[in-house]
């Protein structure tokens, strides 16, 4: 018989679960993305969490950050591109910030982050390869690196088989593991190889129970354990997440396994535990802050709000004053 107590955390659990898959249901629906997209409160709101739409204010908010001492991995707003135009438009966008970055010196603090659903993946993954690998290769002209970004379960195989072909002409490029997916720690071990750059998050989309673990208690679990394996290889670890828990493990780790601190890094969201994320940089720590800009900004904020009951709260408080 369960106590008081577990009732009802129990039952505050099933309500995030719910409130986080109806948070991700908007997020694809049109009319909601309409909606919000046209509020004319939303654009100051999102602010928060995304630098602004256009390629200055992504460099502006590189800048402000890099003289904090972070790093900074830029995201060109965009996802799920249905038209070749647009994947074209999207990998230009790509083009033309790295080239910017390079031009005003910061591409030895700045990467970028890609999505190869917004390069045309949907389409046809040649096409996003192609997209992709132009993108890697403005990056190595201009000094710095890419790291591919993980989306829902069914693009997983595609973007491991994109990330192992770019590897052999761009060694650096990096990629995502998901700690909620199930596959996840076997992924981790064979990416665990010298110099392979991995991300290592707990994934923000809405899976189901037969790939994806679905509790929070699991989701975590299995990020130690694949934490565990990343830090033990001889790769380059990175670690993103806002946990406490599994900052303080990562650190824990590094100092058991004699790791320097230049051979893994932290990664968190701009705007997500900003006095963290300039802690660990002033203890010595690399610390990269994944910043998105541009006008697509719906999907992100949107997977941003399903993460934590809190930002939802300080959304509605937000356009309450506004309005
Ligand atoms: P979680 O959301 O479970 O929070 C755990 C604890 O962290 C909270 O209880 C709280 O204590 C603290 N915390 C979390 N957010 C906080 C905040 N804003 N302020 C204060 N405390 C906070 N996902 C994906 O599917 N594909 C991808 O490619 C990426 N890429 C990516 C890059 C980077 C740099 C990061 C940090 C994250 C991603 N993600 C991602 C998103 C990731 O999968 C995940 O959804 C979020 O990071 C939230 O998970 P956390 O690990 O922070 O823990």
């Amino acid at each position: 018989m369960p106590s008081e107590r577990q009732h009802f955390g129990g039952a505050r659990l099933n309500l995030i679960r719910v409130f986080r898959r109806s948070i991700l249901a908007a997020a694809r629906s049109q009319f909601i993305k309409r909606t919000v997209s046209r509020a004319p409160v939303s654009r100051s709101v999102v602010r928060r969490f995304v630098a602004g739409e256009s390629v200055d204010d992504a460099v502006r908010v590189t800048r402000e950050l890099v003289d904090q001492g972070l790093r900074v991995s830029l995201d060109h707003l965009g996802e799920d591109t249905t038209d070749l135009g647009q994947a074209e438009v999207a990998t230009k966008a790509y083009l033309t910030l790295l080239s910017r970055l390079a031009d005003v010196g910061l591409t030895s603090a700045a990467e970028v982050s890609v999505k190869l659903s917004a390069v045309g993946q949907r389409l046809d993954e040649h096409l996003a390869y192609d997209n992709a690998a132009s993108i890697c290769d403005a990056a190595a002209t201009a000094g710095t690196t890419v790291t591919l970004d993980m989306e829902d379960h069914t693009t997983t195989d595609s973007t491991l088989r994109a990330l192992k072909q770019l590897r052999d002409s761009f060694p650096q490029t990096g990629g995502v593991i998901q700690s909620y997916l199930r596959r996840s720690e076997a992924d981790c071990r064979a990416l665990a190889t010298p110099a392979s750059r991995i991300r290592l998050c707990k994934g923000a989309y809405n899976e189901p129970g037969s790939v994806a673990f679905r509790r929070r208690d699991d989701v975590d679990r299995s990020y130690a354990r694949c934490l565990g394996v990343l830090m033990a290889g001889p790769g380059y670890p990175m670690v993103a997440t806002h946990d406490p828990r599994l900052v303080t493990l990562a650190g824990e780790l590094a100092a058991e396994l004699g790791r320097a601190s230049d051979t893994f890094e932290y990664q968190m969201l701009y705007g997500a535990r900003p006095d963290e994320q300039r802690r660990l940089a002033a203890a010595g720590h690399v610390v990269r802050v994944y910043v998105p800009y541009g006008s697509e900004w719906y999907g992100y904020l949107m997977r941003r709000l399903a993460e934590r009951p809190a930002n939802v709260t300080w959304f509605l408080r937000a356009v309450a004053t506004k309005s």
